[in-house]
């Protein structure tokens, strides 16, 4: 038994001091599931740092696209895509095969939101369960994509164990959130310092190592849940400020007061505040999705989380808000009167 035990830790030291020397050395092959503003940056930021990349995507139009060059996100220039192709180090495919070639296999598929505002991780599963069908022993995956407190533990985990896989020992398991912010020439990819949690220290240990070499700072959390709700708890941060600036202005309009004045004049406190700004959109696609996310987890934990609520409901009221506004302003100034929405929840009085 005791010689199993030692055995087992030798092993995993093996594999730990193999899969790190293949890092340093940049001789890891890497896998990067889903070619999207996420996974394309970071695969063409790997391939430029040393690494063989392989970009997989379910969809053929861009698999062909990328192959030829033609980038789609505005963080990857069509100059930077076809020196990493000359070189080898970057291809596109569709080919799922790939995986089991693959030392190292990151997950950057999209997580929307189902009708109902349940999570949607379908794109989540059909990745991790392609990953898990060519597992193979010695191999790190590290999920990206944002998504509620637990999935890697709960849902990735199992999929793998069922593999014959064991955390730690065999497999390297770990949640790095994505945190970056397209077309910003200011924060880049390797300027964004990356959260890295890992099931085990091992995984952590090894996914820090994966991201020291293209990312600036790493940050090691104690747990994969912790990253997690790192990430969701960032865009619930700026969810709820946003409908804080959204409520304010429709309360500077009830008090005939200018809504900027009032956030610029607060903003010169120099520490203990941040402006944000009201409007009628969120400004990017997860801001008003990924809070429910965390919601979701909470109502089954028999919790409701009111801050989330309330400002989605803020924030999802601004579009009509802001009509209701411009109907005004036109009606104002013209004869003939535009015709007015249906009824605003909140008093118009202007933004
Ligand atoms: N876009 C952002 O600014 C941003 C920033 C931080 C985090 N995120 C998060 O990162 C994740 C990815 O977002 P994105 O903006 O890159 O999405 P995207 O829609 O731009 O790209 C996703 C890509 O994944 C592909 N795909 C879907 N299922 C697949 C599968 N099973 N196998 C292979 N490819 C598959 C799609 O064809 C698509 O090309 C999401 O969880 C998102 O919330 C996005």
């Amino acid at each position: 038994m005791i010689q199993t035990k030692r055995e087992n830790e030798t092993a995993t030291l093996m594999n730990e001091v193999a899969l790190g020397d293949h890092i340093r050395q940049r001789t890891a092959r890497i896998a990067v599931i889903g070619q999207g503003y996420v996974g394309l940056p970071l695969a063409v930021a790997l391939a430029r740092a040393g690494f063989r990349a392989t970009g997989l995507d379910t969809d053929p139009d861009r698999v062909n696209n990328l192959n030829a060059g033609l980038p789609h996100t505005p963080d990857v220039t069509g100059e930077e895509l076809l020196e990493v192709r000359q070189q080898g180090r970057y291809a596109a495919t569709g080919d799922l095969a790939v995986l089991a070639d693959s030392d190292i296999v990151v997950i950057c598929v999209p997580t929307p939101l189902r009708k109902s505002k349940d999570p949607d991780i379908s794109f989540i599963l059909a990745a991790a369960s392609a990953v898990a069908t060519h597992f193979r022993s010695g191999q790190m995956v590290i999920l990206e994509s944002t998504t509620y407190p637990g999935t890697t533990e709960e849902i990735l985990l199992p999929l793998f164990a069922t593999r014959g896989a064991r955390v730690g020992e065999n497999l390297f398991l770990a949640f790095s959130p994505e945190r970056i912010d397209p077309a910003n020439r200011v924060y880049k990819l390797q300027d964004i310092p990356k959260i890295v949690g890992g099931v085990t220290p091992a995984c952590t240990r090894l996914a820090g190592l994966f991201y020291r070499q293209i990312v600036n700072r790493i940050i090691e959390v104690s747990s994969p849940k912790v990253a997690e709700l790192a990430k969701l708890y960032e865009n619930v941060f700026r969810n709820v400020n946003i409908a804080l600036a959204n409520e304010l202005a429709i309360m500077c309009r009830q008090l005939r007061v200018n809504t900027r004045e009032v956030i610029e004049a607060a903003a010169t406190k120099p520490f203990g505040f941040l402006p944000f700004y009201p409007g009628p959109g969120t400004g990017g696609h997860c801001i008003p999705v990924d809070p429910n996310y965390l919601a979701w987890k909470m109502r089954l934990n028999g919790y409701e989380a009111r801050f989330i609520r309330l400002a989605d409901e803020i924030n999802r009221s601004m579009p009509a808000y802001v009509v209701d506004l411009i109907a005004e302003a036109l009606n104002q100034r013209s004869a003939a009167p535009v015709p007015q929405r249906g009824p605003c929840p909140y008093p118009r009085r202007g933004i």
